[in-house]
């Protein structure tokens, strides 16, 4: 099957919030991605709303066509959220308020029981749920008892060896992730990947067999940023030279 890719859209509402107007909308944003192909559409709603707001999931909910995945701490007012908004897919994530991004996996293996409630309770509302968690036995272990339906392995540490250490220790990161894929397959796991991908080291993941949809935010919206720069700039000047010619 052809490796999907989710776009995270969550930067987009970070450069709004800087400003707190109405642009760039991350809603925009989605329907530009759907329409460029992209596979489906991953918002992280914090609990401190650092980026993303609830009106942007409830708006994503009513145009997202492909997949709509919400990122969520497990906690009981991100499931009653869930629950109200009904998205395709939950991921759930640890959440830390002075992180500057999701750090580790969830700890799966030391919150078995919150987390198999959490889970359950999704499930019985149809959202089919993956836990966002490092590539280690105890947690694929931990995810298969929890009762979730996909992980996604987190790709953090393959992306800092990829940028920081030499062949024989990327060669490691790999052989890893693909044990923890062909873990959680043998245990009926659906499997996705995300965290630090980009243009340089996505080769690298998408070669590896049984990983369903990559996820990527920050390298995806950074190029938009770069690669719309030119287009933004001749607007802006053509509007300039006009109103001097009037
Ligand atoms: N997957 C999960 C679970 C995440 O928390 C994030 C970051 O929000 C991503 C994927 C995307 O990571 P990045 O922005 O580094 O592409």
């Amino acid at each position: 099957m052809p490796k999907h890719l989710g776009v995270n859209i969550d930067h987009i509402a970070t450069i709004r919030e800087a400003r707190k107007i109405r642009e760039p909308d991350p809603v925009a944003a989605a329907v530009l991605a759907e329409l460029a192909g992209a596979h489906g559409i991953t918002a992280h709603l914090r609990e401190d709303r650092r980026h993303i707001q609830e009106r942007d999931v409830r708006l994503l909910r009513g145009i997202v066509t492909t997949h709509l995945n919400l990122e969520m701490a497990a906690s009981q007012e991100m499931v009653q959220f869930a629950i109200d908004v009904l998205p395709d897919m939950v991921t759930l994530v640890p959440e830390n308020r002075k992180e500057v991004t999701t750090e580790g996996g969830l700890n799966v293996a030391a919150r078995l029981d919150d987390v198999s409630k959490v889970i359950q309770t999704l499930k019985n509302n149809d959202i089919i749920v993956s836990v966002f968690v490092d590539p280690e036995t105890d947690q694929v272990k931990a995810a298969r008892k929890a009762g979730a339906d996909f992980i996604e392995l987190h790709t953090g540490r393959f992306a800092d060896t990829f940028e920081k250490s030499g062949q024989a220790e990327l060669d490691r990161e790999l052989s890893q992730l693909q044990d923890m894929i062909a873990l959680a397959m043998k245990y009926g796991l659906r499997v996705n990947a995300g965290h630090g991908l980009n243009y340089r080291n996505i080769s690298y993941i998408a070669a590896l067999e049984g990983i369903e949809e990559m996820n990527i935010g920050h390298s995806i919206i950074s190029r938009a940023a770069l690669v719309g720069m030119d287009r933004a700039v001749r607007e802006m000047l053509d509007l300039i030279r006009e109103a001097e010619r009037k």
